[in-house]
């Protein structure tokens, strides 16, 4: 079983507000998506990485992957207005020998490789796995600042990435996605076809770096990770 790895960084990064993609900003000294791809490369089952930017971007990229040896990039591409259809090219050229694409975030550069293989693994028994936690707030449904229902929280999860899904289920569902817009993940697009999608457990520290005060995190993280 081999995998192809799709990594959408076509966003801008509003949240942030650092006046350029987020995808580029340093963690100690070294750009995030760096380390994300460093993580989901050196997993074994995956073949080939497929390096989603924004248009203007591509240049700096590439130059990325070549000072950083990102060997397993082979594929520099140009993403679209949303993640769906940056996600959407990438699969357009994934390797024929792949039967599995794995889409994970440019901005989660703290994903594990025990949190990958578990994800792996269970999209080979189901067809489609992603890794998700439970929440930890509990959850308004608020509509005009005021609050509509409270769900239980027994049952919500937040999703993250990677979202690990078998190609010919994916290929088949992108025909078919009404409302593209109100697409936030890739899990979306295989519950609208009525495909099973495991939520494997993930961690706490995968996050997506969004805000601010992300960026201290992440960085915190990873000066413990290297001091182990
Ligand atoms: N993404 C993408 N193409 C887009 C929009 C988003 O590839 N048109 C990617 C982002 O680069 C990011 C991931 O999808 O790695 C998750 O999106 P998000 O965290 O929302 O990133 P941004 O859209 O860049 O941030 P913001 O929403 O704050 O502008
Ligand atoms: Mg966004």
């Amino acid at each position: 079983m081999t995998i192809s790895a799709i990594i959408p960084a076509a966003g801008v990064g509003k949240r942030l507000g650092v006046g350029y993609n987020k995808q580029y900003v340093p963690l100690l000294d070294k750009p995030m998506v760096v380390y994300t791809i460093e993580a989901i490369s050196l997993h074994p089952k995956v073949l080939e990485v497929i390096f989603v930017v924004g248009k203007d971007e591509l240049e700096y990229a590439q130059e990325l992957v070549d000072t950083y040896q990102l060997s397993k990039v082979r594929h520099v591409i140009a993403g679209g207005a949303e993640r769906i259809y940056s996600v959407i090219n990438g699969l357009k050229i994934v390797d024929e020998k792949c039967e599995y694409v794995l889409i994970h975030d440019g901005a989660r550069p703290l994903i594990t490789q025990e949190i990958i293989e578990e994800c792996i693994g269970k999209s080979i028994e189901v067809g489609a796995a992603i890794v998700g936690v439970p929440v930890k707030d509990t959850i308004k449904i608020v509509k005009n600042q005021y609050i509509e229902t409270t769900p239980s929280r027994e049952h919500l999860w937040a999703a993250q990435t990677p979202q690990i899904i078998k190609k010919s289920w994916y290929l088949e569902a992108i025909d078919k996605i009404e409302d593209p817009l109100s697409i936030t993940d890739d899990a979306m697009i295989m519950e609208r076809m009525d495909r099973p999608v495991a939520v494997v457990k993930g961690s706490y520290e995968n996050i997506k770096v969004t805000t601010p005060e992300d960026v201290g995190f992440a960085e915190m993280i990873l000066r413990r990770r290297m001091q182990q």
